[in-house]
């Protein structure tokens, strides 16, 4: 069996035509870095190693690619061209022979199965060198294939240099190839600096060994929808399109439904598990899990670290960051949810704000099994609401002023309703005790008539001792 591939990527460039401060390869797809689709899909090929030329922005891109496995950095510097690129390479690869799979950091929809393909295509012709080629309707940018008249490659030309005949050439160099290692460098130090912007060309050296005798290069050609290099913002929109429609597709084959794909945004990672909606306008972020059966959206949004249990609902403009929230719970309308962790059962009720942040710090909150949660309540952080406790419309529950369970609370600051014996006046006055009536008192029936409203959800009136604004 054949030594497993090397793969070398191809990550350095400034990527000027990005028009951002950001190096290019960074530049997210679905939420992830560019460069971190390539090493997935180089991940599903024989690679044991890695080599990640960096150089443009290399301190940002090393640290994206910390916790990638088996994924060496080589610093290019200065930037000289895509074959000055791949010689950098060359120390790190002095103690390995065989074939190196090299990869433009800007081609991220290429799936592994393409990459496999194309080694053992490689290995199946004994060649220098196999490259991916494509058939595209406007070639503008891309390097020209351009073949004898007998089918058989010539050269590459980039665009920057071709002739106006070579410039109608539709198939083009997809950034993606497969080399000898020993035919690879003993090319590339052949290659001369370009005369119009001093590059070395990677493409070059293919041009370097097709002109060598009893060197075999093979372009193959592979599939356009993988291989759309990203070279400006136009290009990243087409990209987002593809990698929506992947992303979708394979939610949707693990049986979770989406009734209008193309009004959703959800980025790569995300785990949801069958039986569940996702209505139109929901952004869903990378990493966060929904489980079976929850309906999610319309207009909702989940951010980072946001977890829901089998059976939970987040409807119309719910934000939930950080947010754990249990099998059942409903948060159906215009709430926040940020860093708290939700039992199962509960009801967020419309208007629901989660006041992590004090301006310095950010804290969390704790709901329990059941609480029922009254519209237009704030839970200032960090407090905890127990066990089916419950908050009246408005209630504005204080840091620290814990609920316990199945206590209700309500105004602002948030107080037990049912706390106070009937005999005794409150401390403001309100509630004092009147007119028994059937033996209990006024303030116990507004008592029960405030948790009443409480639970009414949206169409609830302010809580009983809730003064007459609020900020
Ligand atoms: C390159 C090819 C072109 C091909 C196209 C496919 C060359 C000369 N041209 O053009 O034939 O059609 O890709 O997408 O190779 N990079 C470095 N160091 C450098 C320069 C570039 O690491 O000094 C990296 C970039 O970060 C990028 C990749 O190499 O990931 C390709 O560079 P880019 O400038 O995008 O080349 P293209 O013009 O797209
Ligand atoms: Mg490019």
């Amino acid at each position: 069996m054949a030594n497993p591939v090397l793969a070398i990527v191809l990550a350095a460039g400034k990527g000027t035509r990005m028009q951002s401060d950001l190096p290019k390869v960074l530049h997210p797809i679905a939420g992830v870095p560019m460069i971190l689709h390539v090493l997935r899909a180089i991940g599903k090929t024989d690679a044991k190693r890695t080599v990640a030329v960096v150089g443009h922005g290399h301190d940002q891109v090393e640290v994206e690619l910390k916790s990638s496995k088996g994924v060496q950095c080589v610093l290019q510097e200065p930037q000289q061209g895509t074959g000055h690129a791949v010689l950098s390479a060359e120390p790190a690869l002095a103690d390995y022979d065989g074939d190196v799979l090299v990869v433009s950091g800007d081609v991220p929809l290429v799936r592994g199965q393409t990459l496999q393909a194309l080694v053992r295509t490689h290995r199946q012709a004994n060649a220098s060198c196999t490259l991916l080629s494509m058939q595209v309707e406007e070639p503008d940018g891309y390097g020209r294939v351009v073949r004898g008249s007998e089918g058989n490659v010539r050269k590459i030309v980039e665009d920057a240099h071709a002739s106006q005949e070579e410039k109608d050439i539709t198939e083009v160099n997809a950034g993606v190839y497969c080399f000898r290692k020993s035919d690879l460098f003993d090319a590339l130090r052949k290659v001369v600096p370009n005369a119009v912007n001093g590059e070395y060309y990677i493409t070059d050296a293919i041009g370097i060994l097709i002109a060598a005798p009893g060197k075999e290069v093979r372009v193959v050609r592979g599939p356009l929808e993988e291989l759309h290099g990203v070279n400006d913002l136009s290009d990243l929109a087409d990209t987002e399109v593809e990698m929506q429609r992947r992303v979708v597709a394979a939610l949707v084959r693990r049986g979770v439904r989406i009734p209008s794909p193309l009004h959703c945004y959800i980025e790569s990672g995300v785990e949801v598990g069958a039986g569940t909606v996702i209505h139109p306008f929901t952004v869903i972020r990378r990493g966060v899990r929904v489980g079976r059966s929850c309906e999610v959206g319309p207009f909702a949004h989940l951010r980072a670290g946001t977890l829901l249990d089998d059976g939970a609902q987040v409807g119309n403009f719910v934000e939930a960051k950080e947010a754990r929230i249990g099998a059942g719970t409903k948060a159906k309308h215009l709430t926040y949810l940020g860093d708290v962790a939700i039992g199962a059962g509960a009801n967020i009720g419309a208007g629901t704000v989660v006041a992590n942040y004090d301006g310095q710090r950010k804290y969390r909150t704790e709901i329990a099994d059941g609480a029922f949660i009254g519209s237009g309540t704030i839970l200032v952080a960090p407090v905890k609401v127990g066990r089916n406790a419950r908050t009246g419309a408005g209630a504005v529950v204080t840091r620290g002023h814990d609920v316990p369970d199945g206590q209700t609370v309500v105004g602002v600051p948030a107080r037990p309703v049912a706390s106070r014996p009937p005999s005794e006046p409150s401390r403001d006055g309100a509630g004092a005790p009147r007119t028994p009536r059937n033996g209990k008192s006024v303030f116990l029936i507004k008592e029960a008539k405030g948790a009443k409203e409480a639970e009414a959800g949206v169409e609830s009136a302010p809580a009983p001792d809730a003064p007459p604004a609020m900020g």
